[in-house]
């Protein structure tokens, strides 16, 4: 983990939910829960307005959790190809909740088989 996500969650006093998700609340949107580790709107947007291109969240994403490139292998292939909000609509979906990928891919790959869980 790097050290800005680290600094991120002790500052939120979310080391704890680092180390089991599990204890996340689950019916809170994913970007609720940035929102409450302490920076508001402006954790993802510019003076907390969404960009039009969405560049700007995608570089606020990044700084954070690192690129796509050194993510795992559901992640890496995707490196200069989509942006994080593609797959995570952090509005709409639920921590905990994951992303799958019948979206743009229709041969019924999933999360799991990339990553060897099934
Ligand atoms: C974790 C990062 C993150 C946080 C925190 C966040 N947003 Fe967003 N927001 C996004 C991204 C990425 C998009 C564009 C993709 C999407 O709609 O999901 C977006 C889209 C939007 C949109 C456009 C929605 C649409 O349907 O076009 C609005 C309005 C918005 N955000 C407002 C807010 C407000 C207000 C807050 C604070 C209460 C907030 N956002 C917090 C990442 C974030
Ligand atoms: C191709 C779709 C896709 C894209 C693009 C994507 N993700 Fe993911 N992400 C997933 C899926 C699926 C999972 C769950 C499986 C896994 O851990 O890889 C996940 C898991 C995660 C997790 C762990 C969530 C948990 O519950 O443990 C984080 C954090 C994350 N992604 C952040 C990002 C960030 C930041 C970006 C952009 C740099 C990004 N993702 C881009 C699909 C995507
Ligand atoms: C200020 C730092 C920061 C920014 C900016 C940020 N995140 Fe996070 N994010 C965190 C921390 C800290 C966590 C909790 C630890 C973890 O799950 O990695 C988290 C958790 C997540 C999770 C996992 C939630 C779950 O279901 O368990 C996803 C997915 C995620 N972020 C995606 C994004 C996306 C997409 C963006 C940009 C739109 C973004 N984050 C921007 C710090 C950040
Ligand atoms: C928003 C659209 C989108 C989603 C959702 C998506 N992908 Fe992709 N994926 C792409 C694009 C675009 C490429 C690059 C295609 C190319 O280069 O020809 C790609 C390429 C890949 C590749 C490498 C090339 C290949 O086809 O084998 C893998 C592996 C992959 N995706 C896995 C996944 C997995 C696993 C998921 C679900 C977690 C997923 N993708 C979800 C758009 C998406």
């Amino acid at each position: 983990m790097s050290n800005k996500l680290l600094s991120a969650l002790f500052g939120a006093g979310l080391a704890a939910l680092a180390m089991s998700s599990a204890s996340f609340a689950a019916d809170q949107k994913i970007s609720d829960f940035h929102v409450d580790m302490g920076g508001g709107c402006e954790t993802c947007h510019k003076d907390g307005s969404p960009s039009a291109d969405g560049e700007y969240e995608f570089k606020q994403c990044q700084s954070c959790h690192g690129g796509l490139a050194d993510m795992d292998a559901v992640h890496k292939p995707h490196d200069g190809k989509l942006k994080c909000a593609d797959c995570h609509a952090v509005h709409d979906m639920n921590v905990g909740q994951h992303p799958t990928c019948d979206s743009c891919h229709d041969d019924g790959r999933t999360p799991e088989k990339i990553l060897g869980k099934k």
